[in-house]
């Protein structure tokens, strides 16, 4: 017998800032900011990321190139390795993504890559602690509760067949 089943999740889309809350506006305003430092001369793509942390903390990450293309790292992932590295009992609980082309930033939000949303989902699950995605763009913001809504049927620790701790 077979059962098909479907997974489904709700966020939001906010057309104009004013609509967002002071601390989603502020990670926002990080994560462009954040965008400006980014290093990335191959693709001309820059991100940049801002990570809320428990305290209120907020921790900026950007895109890092290299001529060697895969020993780059995305804008979310530089965030977080700085929080966990810096920061380790402080547990992030938001991040806000903000993307430019030349010196405008996206109309469309950016959605963290494949790699990214792994990377924070593991985050998640090791704190116990959802993380809210703020993805920003000029004409719209989305926000989603945590980000394993955006990774179902996400490979973790619990599918390792060994005595990990
Ligand atoms: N990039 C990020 O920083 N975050 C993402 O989630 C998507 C992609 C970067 C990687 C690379 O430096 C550039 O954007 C183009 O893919």
């Amino acid at each position: 017998m077979s059962t098909t089943k479907s997974i489904s999740f709700s966020y939001k889309e906010f057309d104009n800032y004013e609509e967002l809350g002071t601390d989603d506006y502020d990670m926002v305003y990080a994560a462009r900011e954040a965008a400006r430092n980014a290093y990335a001369p191959y693709s001309g793509f820059r991100v940049g990321a801002a990570v809320r942390l428990e305290s209120g903390v907020l921790i900026r990450g950007t895109n890092v190139e290299n001529a060697a293309f895969p020993s780059g790292i995305c804008a979310e992932r530089s965030a977080l390795s700085n929080s966990v590295s810096n920061h380790p009992d402080d547990k992030p609980v938001a991040i806000a993504i903000a993307a430019m082309t030349e010196e405008e930033f996206t109309d469309e939000p950016v959605p963290p890559c494949g790699n990214c949303r792994q990377v924070i989902a593991e985050e998640e699950l090791r704190n116990g602690k959802q993380i809210r995605l703020i993805l920003s763009g000029k004409k719209k913001v989305i926000v989603i509760d945590k980000c394993s809504n955006l990774l179902p049927l996400q490979f973790n620790k619990n599918n390792l067949i060994s005595n990990l701790p």
